[in-house]
């Protein structure tokens, strides 16, 4: 594979920051290092970690994803490293934690920023000596485990802030890869916005839809706090709601401001978007309202086709959203 391209399939960009990142990663990815990926919310962190394992040497053993902010403080350790039977109450049985099952594959730990401390310490000695211990075991074992880490947080300030461990991060920072924002990507929001398009038009069955020039107007425009993810989320929204095969502003529901860089050249003539007040109903809104509307007379695997998403998504976003199931629609 050349340099410049993506490092894997349907991963979009050729601005020079994200093709820097992508000759990064293939270099990377025939390491052993310990690998750090920062970059905000929604900017393919994840995708980016997905890579660096599929271009190892340890490809053909599955990759372990955690998401440290996902598992309850109490219960992480255990989760990570494992327990011995009657280690605490309710340890009914010796478990294997999931750094153990990424022995000779990739451990990738998501935000790693929110590892409590005590955690944290156990991560170090499987860094430094490449053995794990058991919650409530006085044995060890060696791994072998590569670590990629990602976080949206400044980690540096975590540990002057007194969260994180200094020698964790010094272990950990070793080859920082850092995603640019998508608002920095030059043409690559459009690029992304086109083939996203196209994507969820085929997921979701409907007819090939495009951007009418405003929309695209719009997409170059803001400033897209949720990156990738609510680029998404706003087109998957619009292909829903879509009435004709273009796609209007509206439908968008993006904010009408104008970021503070130059914005991106859209075909000849560039006329910024004026800030109009629409009537503004966010996905957030749409989702809510929908679900709310549509739950008695619709299951959650019809609501979740109508909305385009999985039913892990829908459920998801019920946690999100505060929008728990009816009792009467069991599991
Ligand atoms: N460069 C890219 N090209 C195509 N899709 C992308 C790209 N970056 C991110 N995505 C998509 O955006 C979404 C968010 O990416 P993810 O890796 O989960 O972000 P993060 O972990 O940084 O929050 C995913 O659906 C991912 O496939
Ligand atoms: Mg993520």
């Amino acid at each position: 594979m050349l340099d410049f391209e993506p490092p894997v399939h349907g991963m979009i960009g050729s601005c020079p920051q994200m093709l820097e990142l992508f000759r990064r990663i293939r270099k990377v990815a025939q390491t052993n290092s310990t690998v750090l990926i920062n970059g905000e919310s929604g900017t393919g962190k994840e995708l980016v970690a997905r890579a660096i394992h599929n271009l190892s040497s340890r490809q053909g053993q599955e990759m372990i994803s955690v998401n440290c902010a996902a598992i309850p403080e109490n219960l992480i350790e255990s989760e990570l490293f494992g327990h011995e039977k009657g280690s605490f109450t309710g340890a009914t049985a010796t478990r294997t934690g999931l750094v153990e099952a990424a022995d000779a594959s990739t451990l990738f730990l998501d935000e790693i920023g929110e590892l409590p401390l005590e955690a944290q310490a156990r991560l170090l000695r499987v860094l430094q000596e490449n053995e794990i211990r058991k919650v409530g075991s006085v044995q060890s074992k060696k791994v072998d485990v590569r670590l990629v880490a990602a976080t949206h947080r400044d980690l540096k300030q975590l540990v002057i802030d007194g969260h994180f461990r200094e020698d964790l991060y010094y272990r950990i920072n070793v080859m920082t890869l850092l995603i640019p924002p998508l608002r920095d990507r030059g043409n690559d929001i459009l690029e992304l916005a086109d083939a996203i398009l196209q994507r969820t038009c085929t997921r979701l069955k409907t007819a090939m839809l495009t951007f009418g020039g405003s929309a695209s107007r719009a997409i170059a425009n803001y400033t897209w706090p949720g990156n990738v993810r609510e680029l998404e989320n706003a087109i998957e929204r619009a292909v829903v709601l879509a009435e004709s095969s273009e796609i209007g502003e509206e439908l968008l529901a993006i904010e009408n401001e104008i970021s503070d860089a130059e914005p991106v050249a859209v075909g000849a003539n560039v006329t910024p978007i004026t800030a109009e007040p629409v009537e503004e109903l966010s996905l957030e809104d749409y989702f809510q309202r929908f679900v709310i509307e549509h739950q008695d007379a619709m299951n959650e695997t019809q609501l979740a086709k109508k909305l385009g998403i999985s039913r892990k998504c829908l459920w998801e976003r019920r946690q999100r959203f505060g929008i728990p199931r009816k009792k009467k629609q069991a599991v």
